[in-house]
């Protein structure tokens, strides 16, 4: 049998050395597990375009599309900020999310007990904080035509669509319910409907997908920007919440800041299974670039390595491994380590990525 294959895309600014803390653990699982992934490395984003003058080359977009999973770090930076729009390294990653038609995009907001102070919310507001956004990726506003900048009489005019087909909405509707099932079995639905045609058929396909096939989940409809002003004052009344790309953008992040730090998130974004019953997936931290401390080791490797413990996962069956990888986690934020993104605690002195990489590790050791 041949082992399951991951290819690493670290990308950009802090991507490559958060990616390094993960390669670590992806390997500590080869060697104390029995758990051996082919590993292979390539470009995207700004280094691609330094490299190949493109943000993503077809022979990189070939490879991701053959292994079992994509792990990405970060893509972007000031550098690239003057580029020609299809030149931009964020190109990249929506290029590998279209092409792969990632439509499922997993974002859990989950707050760590050590970090709930980190919260600009009050404690007993996020402290057990669980949820799981789940955002369509492949199309809506994103990606639809017309698209563009024109000239109309004497000025120009900016334009993007929104557009949802039946079935866009059917297939990101039934990967929510189905992960509620996995999970406290309910979803919030979020869109505009009160000023949106595509809002008007969501909701209207949601609840048909809801009647048809998932009666078991209790499903409720909230407009998005109502569903943005319940995140802040009360998330732990959601358990999964479904909305199209443009909201799952913005909703995620505000999620996101629920928990404390952006450095902690991780991401799945999934698509149809391949021939060998995996979906195709791509993992990456909910994270950017953070060009303004990459290359500084202050970088936290939290969010990208649970996001390989989404792979491990979502991708490789490996629930109780994926659990082992974030027990470890939770143990290394209980014993105090923290990277400078965490820091606010009397007297704590922050680590390095890779002395929070290498804690980890220590953690995981002491599960053998
Ligand atoms: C995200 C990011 C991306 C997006 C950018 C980098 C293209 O904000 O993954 O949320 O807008 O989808
Ligand atoms: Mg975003």
């Amino acid at each position: 049998m041949t082992n399951p294959s991951i290819l690493i895309l670290p990308g950009d600014g802090i991507g490559p050395e958060v990616m390094k803390e993960v390669r670590k653990v992806i390997d500590w699982y080869g060697q104390n597990i029995g758990l051996v992934f082919d590993v292979s490395e390539d470009l995207v984003g700004g280094i691609a375009y330094d490299t190949h003058g493109t943000p993503l080359h077809d022979a990189t977009m070939e490879k991701a599309q053959q292994v079992d999973a994509v792990l990405l770090g970060a893509v972007g930076g000031p550098a690239y900020d003057n580029l020609d729009f299809g030149l931009k390294p964020e190109r990249g990653l929506l290029r590998l999310r279209k092409e792969m038609d990632l439509f499922a995009n997993l974002r859990p907001a989950q707050c760590f007990n050590a970090l709930a102070e980190f919260s600009s919310l009050k404690k007993e507001v996020v402290s057990g904080l669980d949820i799981m956004i789940v955002r369509e990726l492949t199309s809506g506003i994103y990606f639809g035509e017309p698209r563009g900048i024109i000239e109309e009489g004497n000025e120009r005019v900016g334009i993007n669509t929104q557009r949802y087909t039946e079935s866009e909405i059917d297939r990101v509707a039934r990967s929510a319910f189905e992960l509620a099932r996995r999970r406290g079995n309910k979803v919030c639905s979020m869109e505009k409907a009160n000023v949106m045609e595509s809002g008007v058929l969501w909701r209207e396909v949601v609840q048909k997908v809801h009647d048809e096939d998932y009666q078991d989940v209790e499903l409720s409809h909230m407009y998005a920007d109502a569903g943005a002003m319940q995140l802040c004052r009360w998330p732990k009344q959601f358990d999964v919440i479904v909305t199209d790309n443009l909201f799952g953008d913005l909703l995620s992040d505000a999620a996101a800041m629920l928990t404390g730090s952006l450095g902690m998130l991780p991401s799945a974004s999934l698509g149809a299974p391949m021939a060998n019953g995996r979906p195709k997936a791509l993992y990456e931290p909910v994270h950017g670039s953070a060009p303004d401390i990459a290359g500084e080791g202050k970088a936290n490797p939290i969010a990208c390595i649970l996001s390989f413990a989404m792979a491990l996962r979502y991708s490789f069956d490996e629930g109780k491994e994926a659990d082992r990888l974030e027990a470890a986690v939770e143990s290394v934020l209980a014993e105090g380590y923290r990277t400078a993104d965490l820091l606010g605690e009397e007297g704590v002195d922050p680590v390095s990525t890779q002395q929070m990489g290498d804690a980890i590790l220590a953690a995981l050791n002491a599960t053998l």
